[in-house]
């Protein structure tokens, strides 16, 4: 994309159903008897990724009416070639939810080489240390991941390390039909997670949510389909309210709701954000004046998610003072930044963090913080995305910039993002992309 800094985004836009709840619903299709129908499903690659691989296993996907809304129908699930799944890998972290459905359909399951975002190592041990819980055999092969259960799956008693997402709907997904009761202590407790519990209960699953991050299932014998409404995309609604107040605009993003908003809604408010809620959607614009410096940590849900805080970053580099934001989900999510000093930033990566008073209980052994002082000019430059949310801050960045930049790789942005291309043009950005 060639982008010519300095227009303001100004309109109204639409974001669709959350990536991150989006792709796990349509792993749990694998676990009922009868079809289910997901709605407000985002046009997103990831979605396309997880529907090739359950395609791969038998699952038959058409569209509704609606083009947001698909069926699927786990009928005739099969064993897929490994070869053919091997086409998957590198292409997301999705598939590694299929272990429990498919160890509960078929007895075993192949998971390809995981992709997604590089921001830290990102391993996978609580999801294996949890399926060996429940009486999985893993094997580790040199393309991918190998499981049986000799025993069938029997509920555990799991506490995990960290309330790691991903695990979390790992154990989710594999408990609902284990034999007995599985106990889940320091469990996320992520809107998606809680979006994703409404599904199974659908299905027929019997979860309890109980204090302090417990989360207690009774397996069932057999789940049924479901229809839902995927719940709103968190992560993209906050970047566009972060284009908003970067570019001094006013979008109205329409879907989005307070509730799961809350926290990022009050960091927008001290950047001297302003926003308005409606049943419909939130509108965010920059009212004026000198936005102001903040401190942030990013945090598991209900704290400040790690994937606002990109967006956000370059709405700092105009605020007038010193901002700090502390990483504490992933250990190296400011590779970003880097693409912003070219264009004038004026950004300090810390990589073992900072431990300056003020500061919450500091959290895990790698911390990342970040520096920002502004108020910094920015222009343009020629960059190369290098992961999906610091790819959308770099086109905001563009978008401020004075001159034309280039924004190369954006393909990473489509994995998460639906239609964005579209969106800037009904914002009024100034820009030609060339496919
Ligand atoms: N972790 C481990 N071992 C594990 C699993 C996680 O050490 O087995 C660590 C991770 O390395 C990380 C921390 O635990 O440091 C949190 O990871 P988590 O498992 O919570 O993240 P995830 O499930 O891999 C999801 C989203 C991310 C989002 C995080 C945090 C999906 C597909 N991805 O990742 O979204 O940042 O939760 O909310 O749901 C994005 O959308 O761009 C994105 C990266």
């Amino acid at each position: 994309m060639i982008i010519k800094g300095g227009t303001p985004l100004k309109g109204r836009i639409e974001v669709r159903g959350a990536k991150n709840l989006a792709t796990k619903a349509m792993v749990a299709t694998l676990l009922g008897k009868t079809p289910s129908v997901l709605r407000n499903v985002p046009n997103i690659s990831d979605v396309r990724v997880v529907a090739g691989l359950l395609a791969l296993h038998g699952v038959l996907i058409t569209k509704g009416e609606d083009a947001d809304e698909w069926h699927f129908d786990p009928s005739n699930v099969e064993v897929a070639h490994k070869a053919d799944i091997d086409a998957h890998a590198g292409s997301s972290r999705i598939p590694i939810l299929f272990c429990g459905p498919l160890l509960h359909r078929l007895g075993e399951a192949f998971i390809p080489d995981l992709g997604g975002c590089r921001i830290g190592d990102r391993p996978i041990d609580f999801h294996l240390d949890a399926l060996r819980e429940f009486g999985a055999v893993v094997e580790k092969l040199p393309s991918g991941i190998s499981l049986t259960a000799p025993n069938g799956l029997k509920g555990a008693n799991i506490e995990l390390p960290y309330p790691s997402v991903g695990a979390t709907e790992q154990v989710l997904l594999t408990a609902v039909l284990a034999e007995g009761q599985t106990e889940l202590r320091n469990a996320a407790i992520e809107p998606e997670i809680i979006d994703l519990i409404c599904i199974l209960q659908k299905m027929g699953a019997i979860i309890s949510m109980e204090p302090n991050r417990v989360i207690l299932i009774e397996g069932v014998d057999e789940l049924r389909g479901y229809d839902h409404k995927a719940i709103f995309d968190r992560n993209e609604a906050a970047s566009w309210a972060a284009a908003a107040l970067a570019t001094k605009g006013d979008i109205f993003v329409g879907g989005v709701r307070q509730e799961e908003m809350m926290t990022f809604l009050n960091a927008y408010r001290k950047v001297g954000g302003d926003f308005d809620v409606h049943d419909d959607g939130i509108r965010f614009w920059h009212p004026g004046g000198d936005l102001k410096p903040v401190t942030i940590e990013t945090d598991v849900h209900p704290g400040f998610m790690t994937d606002w805080q990109q967006p956000l970053v370059v709405a700092l580099t105009q605020a007038n003072g010193t901002s700090t934001i502390h990483e504490t989900v992933y250990e190296n999510r400011f590779g970003f930044t880097d693409a912003l000093n070219t264009m004038g930033a004026n950004i300090v990566v810390h990589p073992n963090g900072l431990s300056e008073a003020g500061r919450r209980v500091k959290r895990r052994e790698f911390e990342q913080a970040a520096v920002i002082t502004g108020p910094t000019p920015l222009t343009a430059a020629d960059v190369v995305v290098p992961d999906l949310r610091g790819g959308f801050s770099h086109l905001i960045a563009a978008m401020i910039a004075e001159g034309e930049s280039k924004v190369s790789n954006i393909g990473i942005i489509a994995r998460g993002y639906e239609n964005f291309i579209e969106k800037l043009r009904l914002l009024g950005a100034d820009f030609v992309f060339e496919a």
